[in-house]
């Protein structure tokens, strides 16, 4: 064997094994994501929720608690899986260090210690002066770890004239600085509880207005930001216009930064606007003008992707009604709603069960139908919960109160196909493996 030919072996060997290293880190950071989504999220909103209905009123149960199931459902369900997803995609596009992996690693027991230990503050209330201003220092920490290492991030080849960025690079980037702004808030406002609160919730209207930073300022951005790169390929549609991008960013920022100063109606009139530009930006209802690749997912795939962003629609008109005229929390839970489990969720569900078997390990979704059937249902208990929430919270329906559990068991039964089909698509052999085996079966 020449010099030459045992290079080349040596150079293969490596990237296999920084391709096997990367996949790794991607499903620990997606497994973790989804346990988050499962138990201090979803089990705990289904309990909140369960308490409430048999009360009829949100006012008895804890903030602290409400928040717990928030915090883990944001940061620990899709902040985990955007830092994965984050790593992989930039040392798939191009040169990340060497050392990327090992960050990753430790950008994880950050994240994962700062998020398990908010939500155990927020249900125990142990030592909680001290482990809440921790937690959000832990999850900074991870993020700045993150960004640290992607800032090294290079083009593979790079070109002797430079081009310009993608539309979807930049909304990428901005709603990421968005998730910086908003672990510093997170920092200021737990320090604050800690030093002056006499709970480990955060002050309730404060919460309820910064809520407006990480929905609208940066997990809706970040979805933008990916669907500019991934539906023109997955839905076949037409390349996205970037200047309606960029304005629906900017006006969402606006929306979300003016909420907290207590521009409510103007913040919530914003959200109808940002969602309309970012629908015509990205051609969302126009008909495709490629074939949709549908390979690995259910044929309903451009359906669910579509219906989130009629979710998105609901959920900023919502916000405006619910500016105007909430009085128990109804509208404001309603809209909410419609954004995180309608719009979020959903392009989660159905974007993850696209992309997530490739990344986690080059493999094929474990099942079709359970794909259909989880967005099935998440859409089904999300219709359910944003038609019984106003007219329950808000006095004007009274047998609403018992759609509201039946919503939260269909909500909890989606989540849980979501998670069992990641999971066994996990527990699979790689693609190419898996035909071998067929093959020989
Ligand atoms: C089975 C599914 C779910 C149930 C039963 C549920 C239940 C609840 C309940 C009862 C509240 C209290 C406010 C209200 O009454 O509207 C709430 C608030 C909240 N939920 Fe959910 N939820 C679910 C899923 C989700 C998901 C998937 C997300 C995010 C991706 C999410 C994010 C939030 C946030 C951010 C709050 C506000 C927390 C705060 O006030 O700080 N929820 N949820």
């Amino acid at each position: 064997m020449t010099a030459h030919n045992t290079a080349v072996d040596e150079n293969r060997s490596e990237i296999v094994r920084r391709e096997t290293g990367l996949q790794r880190l991607v499903t620990a950071y997606i497994l973790a994501g989804l346990l988050f989504m499962l138990l201090p999220g979803t089990f705990l909103g289904v309990w909140n929720l369960l308490s409430i209905s048999s009360t009829h009123t949100a006012a008895t149960l804890s903030p602290a608690w409400l928040q717990a199931h928030g915090h883990a459902q944001i940061f620990g369900w899709l902040g985990t899986f955007i830092l994965g997803i984050g790593f992989y995609s930039l040392s798939k596009m191009g040169n990340l260090p060497a050392f990327a992996i090992s960050r990753g690693w430790t950008c994880f027991v950050l994240w994962a210690a700062g998020v398990s230990m908010r939500w155990t503050v927020n249900v125990t209330a142990w030592q909680w002066r001290f482990l809440l201003p921790l937690s959000a220092v832990l999850e900074l920490a991870a993020f700045l770890t993150f960004f640290r290492t992607v800032a090294h991030h290079r083009p593979e080849q790079p070109s002797a004239t430079p081009r310009p960025k993608q539309p979807w690079m930049l909304v990428v980037v901005g709603s990421t600085i968005g998730f910086l702004v908003i672990l510093v808030v997170n920092f200021g406002v737990t320090s604050y509880a800690a030093l002056r609160g006499g709970s480990p919730a955060i002050p309730s209207p404060l919460d309820q207005h910064l809520l407006m930073l990480p929905t609208w300022g940066f997990l809706v951005p970040a979805v933008w930001g990916f669907n500019a790169r991934w539906l023109p390929v997955f839905l076949g549609l037409e390349a996205p216009g970037a200047r309606r991008l960029y304005a629906a960013l900017l006006v969402a920022w606006t929306a979300a930064i003016a909420m907290p100063f207590g521009f409510a109606v103007f913040s919530a009139a914003l959200l109808p606007v940002a969602a309309l530009l970012a629908v015509s930006a990205l051609h969302v209802f126009k008909p495709a003008t490629q074939p949709p690749k549908l390979n690995g997912v259910h044929a309903s795939f451009p359906i669910f992707v579509r219906g989130a962003y009629v979710w998105l629609l609901v959920a900023a008109g919502l916000s405006i009604a619910a500016a105007l005229a909430d009085r128990e929390g109804g509208i404001w839970g309603a809209s909410r709603h419609a954004l995180t489990v309608g719009f979020l969720s959903t392009m989660v569900f159905a974007i993850g069960q696209k992309i997530l078997p490739a990344f986690c390990g080059a493999r094929v979704l474990f099942s079709k139908q359970l794909m259909l059937a989880s967005l099935t249902l998440l859409n089904l208990g999300c219709a359910l919960r944003v038609g019984s929430e106003i007219p329950a919270y808000e006095g004007y329906l009274r047998q609403a109160w018992s759609v509201l559990p039946v919503s939260a068991v269909i909500e909890l039964t989606a989540v849980t196909l979501f998670a069992a089909n990641l999971a066994f698509t996990f527990l699979r052999p790689a693609a190419h493996l898996l035909r071998e085996q067929q093959a020989t079966a």
